[in-house]
C-alpha cells in the first residue's frame, strides 16, 4: 500500500509538472503573437496594473509605453486586447469585423444583473441578428426623418433651459438626450428638465450600473465566471447584492415604458414612434413583442451617454477652436439669419456646421445625423 502511494504520489507529481510545462509553454506561444502589455504575474496576471476609473487614460499610456497602438493585458486567464488609434480600430473592427466584432462573454452584466437581453452586449447570432435587423429597419438616417417634430421640440425646450440656466448645462443636456429618446421610442413625454421623470431617474440608475459593470477588470466574475454561482451572503459575493439592485432597474426600465406603449395600445391612445412602427412591422417579420421590446430598451442605454458625450465634445470644441466658432456662426447667420431658428431642413446648406457635427459625433452612420 505504502509503495503504491509512493508510485502514484510520483506519478501524480509528474503528470502535474508536464501539465504545468504544457500550460507554461501555450502561454509563452500565445504570448509571442499578443501585442505588447504590461507584465503579467503568475496567476493573477496583470491585476495589479488595472486602472479602476479613468482606465482609457491607462489605455493610452500602456500604448505610448509599449509604442504600439494595439496593446493587452491578462486577468484570470482571459486576455484583453485594447485598440488605441482610429487605424487599428478601423482594420480590426470595421474590415475584419465578421472576425472581431461579436461581443466578449459579460458574467456581470449579462448573467449576473440580467442585461443579457440587450443588442450592445450581446454575441453574435440568430437573437442578435433579428434584434439588430429590426433596428436597423427602423432607426435609420431615412426613417429618422420621422422622428423630427419630437427632436425640433427637444432642441427647442433645451435652448430656452440653456438661457435660464447656462451653467447647470450638463443636466439640461443628459435631460434633452434622455427625453428625446424615451420620446422617441416610446412616444411618451418627459417632464420637464426642472420638474425630473421618474422614467428617467429609473433609466439614469440603470445606466450608471451597465456603465460601472462594463469597465473591464471591475468584477472578479467576469474572469471566473464560476463566481456567479456563490450565494450573496458568502464573504466575498457582495456583487452578487449590488447585481441584483441593478438588475431591478434595468428591468423596470426594460418593462415599465413599453406596458404604458401597450396600455396605449388597448385605449387608442398610442403616439407613432420606434415601437409602433416595430409592433406594426411584428405582423409581417419575425420579431415577436419580445425582440420588440428588448430593442426598445436598447435605445437609452445606447443613446444617452453617446448623444451627452457628443455634445460635449462639441462644447469643448467650440471654446477650444473660437475660429471655427465664429465660421459656423457667420454660416448660420448667412443661411438662417436673424429671425427664426434652424431646424434639419436648413442641413443641406449648412455644411461647415454640419461637419462640425459629425465630427464630435464619431460619424455614426446607423444614428440620427
Ligand atoms: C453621438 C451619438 C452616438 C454615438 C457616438 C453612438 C455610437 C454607437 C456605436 C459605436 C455603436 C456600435 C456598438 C457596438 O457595435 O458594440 C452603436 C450602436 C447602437 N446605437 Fe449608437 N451612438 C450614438 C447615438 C445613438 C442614439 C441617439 C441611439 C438611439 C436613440 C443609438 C442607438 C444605438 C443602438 C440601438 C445600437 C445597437 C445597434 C447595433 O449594434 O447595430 N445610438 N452606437
Amino acid at each position: 500500500m505504502g509503495l503504491l502511494s509512493r508510485v502514484s504520489g510520483y506519478y501524480g507529481s509528474v503528470i502535474v509538472i508536464i501539465l504545468g510545462m504544457i500550460l507554461a509553454v501555450r502561454s509563452a506561444r500565445l504570448r509571442r503573437k499578443l501585442p505588447p502589455g504590461p507584465r503579467a504575474l503568475p496567476l493573477i496576471g496583470n491585476l495589479l496594473d488595472l486602472p479602476r476609473n479613468h482606465e482609457w487614460l491607462t489605455y493610452v499610456e500602456w500604448g505610448r509605453k509599449f509604442n504600439s497602438d494595439i496593446v493587452h493585458f491578462e486577468f484570470a486567464g482571459t486576455t484583453t486586447i485594447i485598440l488605441n488609434s482610429y487605424e487599428a480600430i478601423n482594420d480590426l473592427l470595421e474590415k475584419r469585423s465578421n472576425i472581431y466584432s461579436s461581443r466578449p462573454k459579460w458574467t456581470m452584466l449579462n448573467e449576473v444583473i440580467g442585461w443579457g437581453w440587450i443588442l450592445i452586449t450581446m454575441p453574435y447570432g440568430k437573437s442578435w441578428n433579428t434584434r439588430r435587423k429590426l433596428v436597423h429597419q427602423e432607426f435609420n438616417p431615412k426613417q429618422s426623418e420621422r422622428y423630427e417634430p419630437q427632436t425640433v421640440k427637444a432642441v427647442r425646450n433645451l435652448l430656452v433651459d440653456l438661457l435660464r440656466e447656462p451653467d447647470n448645462f450638463y443636466h439640461l443636456l443628459r435631460h434633452m438626450a434622455g427625453s428625446l429618446i424615451l420620446s422617441i421610442t416610446y412616444g411618451i413625454t418627459i417632464k420637464p428638465a426642472e420638474i425630473g421623470d421618474p422614467a428617467i431617474d429609473t433609466a439614469d440608475r440603470a445606466l450608471e450600473g451597465f456603465v460601472a459593470a462594463a469597465i473591464p477588470g471591475s468584477f472578479l466574475v467576469d474572469y471566473l465566471p464560476t463566481l456567479k454561482y456563490l450565494p450573496s451572503w458568502f464573504p466575498g459575493a457582495s456583487f452578487k447584492l449590488k447585481g441584483r439592485e441593478w438588475g431591478k432597474d434595468a428591468d423596470k426600465m426594460l418593462n415599465e415604458p413599453f406596458d404604458i406603449v401597450k396600455e396605449q395600445i388597448v385605449n387608442g391612445s398610442i403616439k407613432p414612434c420606434f415601437v409602433s412602427y416595430c409592433l406594426e412591422r411584428k405582423n409581417t417579420d419575425d420579431a415577436d413583442e419580445t425582440v420588440v421590446r428588448e430593442s426598445a430598451g436598447a435605445m437609452y442605454l445606447a443613446g444617452t451617454d453617446t448623444t451627452v458625450c457628443a455634445l460635449h465634445i462639441f462644447i469643448l470644441a467650440m471654446v477650444c477652436y473660437p475660429e471655427a466658432q465664429r465660421l459656423a456662426q457667420e454660416e448660420l447667420d448667412r443661411v438662417v439669419g436673424p429671425d427664426r431658428l434652424p431646424d434639419l431642413k436648413d442641413r443641406d446648406d449648412l455644411p461647415y456646421i454640419t461637419a462640425i457635427l459629425r465630427s464630435c459625433a464619431g460619424n455614426q452612420s446607423i444614428h440620427l445625423l
